[in-house]
Order: structure tokens, then C-alpha cells, then sequence
């Protein structure tokens, strides 16, 4: 019912870009934390909607673009962005990079996984599977998957469901980045045994000290990734 009576005025305040004090933010994005969390956090028992505290402004701006321009696909955040300028959506992509990273696991061993299938992942993670051109996740996302400023987000403690469907709409062409598209590559090469093993991975690893994503220019992904061209407000 919250959720419901928040949309219509979200939608009025997201219409424009609205120039007001950095401290009323939060206010004009109380509608974001009924799914996202009051701190950009992510949510207890909402396991689907992933995390944005901490990730980089870059990243953020590209995936709310995404969502207006159709370069991603949900109902609920299309709608929200909609009508919203780029000066807007780079307020609000500078404003959850700000807040500290998530620290706890999406999942705290509710799902097993087999021995074979963790050895698995944890290979995918750290040598990636290079009989099929996939280089190691920690390659790109860094070695603690806390991710790479600007375009590479943190991976750590993302809900298995959502990593699974991410995983789908890059191989089905409904999420897409500046090219050259690296992780789509990656989608396509793997299987979804593979996907789902390193997605229930994932989703069990906490960021216990609040890394931080490593500044630009830190480390080199092995082949080139269009995403990182993206800028922060300019
Ligand atoms: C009804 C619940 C809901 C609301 C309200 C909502 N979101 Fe989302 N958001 C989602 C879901 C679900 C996803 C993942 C969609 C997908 O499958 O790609 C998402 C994805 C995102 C992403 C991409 C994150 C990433 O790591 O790639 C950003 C950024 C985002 N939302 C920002 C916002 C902002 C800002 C608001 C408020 C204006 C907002 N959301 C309101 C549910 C919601
Ligand atoms: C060649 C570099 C590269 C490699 C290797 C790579 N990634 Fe990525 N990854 C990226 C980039 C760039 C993005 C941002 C794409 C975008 O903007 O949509 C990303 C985004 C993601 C996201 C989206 C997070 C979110 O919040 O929506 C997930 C999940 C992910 N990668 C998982 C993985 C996994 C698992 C592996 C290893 C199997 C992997 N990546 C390997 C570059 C890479």
C-alpha cells in the first residue's frame, strides 16, 4: 500500500530535475527506499532487488539510463525514470555511491551447494574458464569483486535470483552497455549451471569490511569493457 501511494509522487518529483540542497535528497528518494532500502542497502526478504550503496556514480547513471532509454528492462524502474533528465539521474547515482557499501551476504547459507559446484564457482571467480574466452570475474570486478571505478560494480552480496536474471537479459539482448559489451560476452559463454553456481556463490559472500570500488585506472580488465568510457557528474 506504501509502495503504491509513493509511485505517483515519485513520479511528480522525478519528472524534473529539481535543485535543491544535497541534505533533502533522501526525501525526494524515499520512494527508491521501499524496494532499495533507506540506505541504498538493499532489502531483508526483498532478495531480488539488488543492493546500490556504494557502487560507483558511473555505473549507477548507466544502469538508470539504461532503464529510461530501454537499454534495460523493469516495469517499476521505467516507470520511475521515465521523464527524468540526465543532470537528475547523475544527483541520484552520485548520491547512493556516497553511502557505504553493503557489508552482509544476501544469503547466509540458506542454499548448499554441492562441493564440486562451490570448486566451481570459486574457479569461475578467480581463473574464470578460459577453454571458453571467459577471463576470471575478479579480472574486471577486482580481486575482492568490489568493483572498478567507473563502470564495474561491486558483485559481493548481490541476491542469487537477480544475478541468475541478469545473466538472462544479457544474453537475451534486453540489457545492454556501451560497447564493447563485455559482460555480455561473458553471459553467452557460460552455461546456466555455471550462472546459477556462481550466482548462489556470490549471493553468500558479504563485503565485511565495506571495500570500496577501486579507483579508475587501478587495474586493467583483460579485454576492453565499453562501460568503463562512462563518466561521474560532469
Ligand atoms: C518496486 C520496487 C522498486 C522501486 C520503488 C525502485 N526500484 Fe530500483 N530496482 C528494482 C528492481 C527489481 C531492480 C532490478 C531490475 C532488473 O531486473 O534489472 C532495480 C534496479 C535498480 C538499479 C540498477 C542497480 C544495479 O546494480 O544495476 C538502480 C540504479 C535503481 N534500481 C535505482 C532506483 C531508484 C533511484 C529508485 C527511486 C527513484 C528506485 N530504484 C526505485 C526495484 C525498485
Ligand atoms: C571483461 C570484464 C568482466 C568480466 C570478466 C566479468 N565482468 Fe561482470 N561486469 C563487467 C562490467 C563492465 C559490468 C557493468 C555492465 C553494465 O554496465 O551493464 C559488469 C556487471 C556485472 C554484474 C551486474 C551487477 C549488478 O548490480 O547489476 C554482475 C552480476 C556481474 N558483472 C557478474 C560477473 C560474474 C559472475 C563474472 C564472472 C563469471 C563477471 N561478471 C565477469 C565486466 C566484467
Amino acid at each position: 500500500m506504501l509502495r503504491l501511494l509513493a509511485f505517483p509522487l515519485a513520479v511528480l518529483l522525478l519528472a524534473t530535475s529539481p535543485a535543491f540542497a544535497d541534505e533533502g535528497i533522501a526525501e525526494h528518494l524515499a520512494a527508491c527506499a521501499a524496494c532499495h532500502g533507506a540506505h541504498g542497502e538493499g532489502m531483508q526478504g526483498a532478495e531480488y532487488v539488488p543492493h546500490l550503496a556504494g557502487k560507483p556514480a558511473g555505473y549507477l547513471f548507466e544502469q538508470l539510463a539504461g532503464f529510461r532509454d530501454g537499454r534495460r528492462v523493469n516495469a517499476s524502474m521505467t516507470w520511475l525514470v521515465q521523464f527524468a533528465d540526465d543532470a537528475w539521474l547523475h544527483e541520484i547515482a552520485a548520491y547512493y555511491a556516497a553511502l557505504p557499501p553493503r557489508t552482509r551476504a544476501a544469503d547466509t547459507g540458506a542454499t548448499q551447494l554441492t562441493p564440486e559446484r562451490r570448486e566451481r564457482a570459486e574457479r569461475l571467480v578467480h581463473e574464470g574458464d578460459p577453454e571458453h574466452g571467459v577471463p576470471a570475474c575478479s579480472a574486471c570486478h577486482g580481486a575482492g569483486l568490489a568493483g572498478l571505478e567507473p563502470g564495474i560494480p561491486a558483485t559481493v552480496g548481490l541476491p542469487a535470483d537477480y544475478v541468475v536474471a541478469q545473466f538472462g537479459h544479457w544474453r537475451n539482448g534486453s540489457r545492454r552497455a556501451r560497447e564493447p559489451d563485455c559482460m555480455r560476452a561473458v553471459a553467452q559463454a557460460l552455461s546456466p549451471d555455471d550462472v546459477r553456481a556462481v550466482a548462489t556463490w556470490l549471493s553468500q559472500q558479504p563485503n565485511a569490511d565495506g571495500i570500496r570500488p577501486a579507483r579508475a585506472g587501478a587495474f586493467v580488465p583483460p579485454v576492453p569493457c565499453g562501460a568503463l568510457d562512462t563518466q561521474a557528474a560532469p
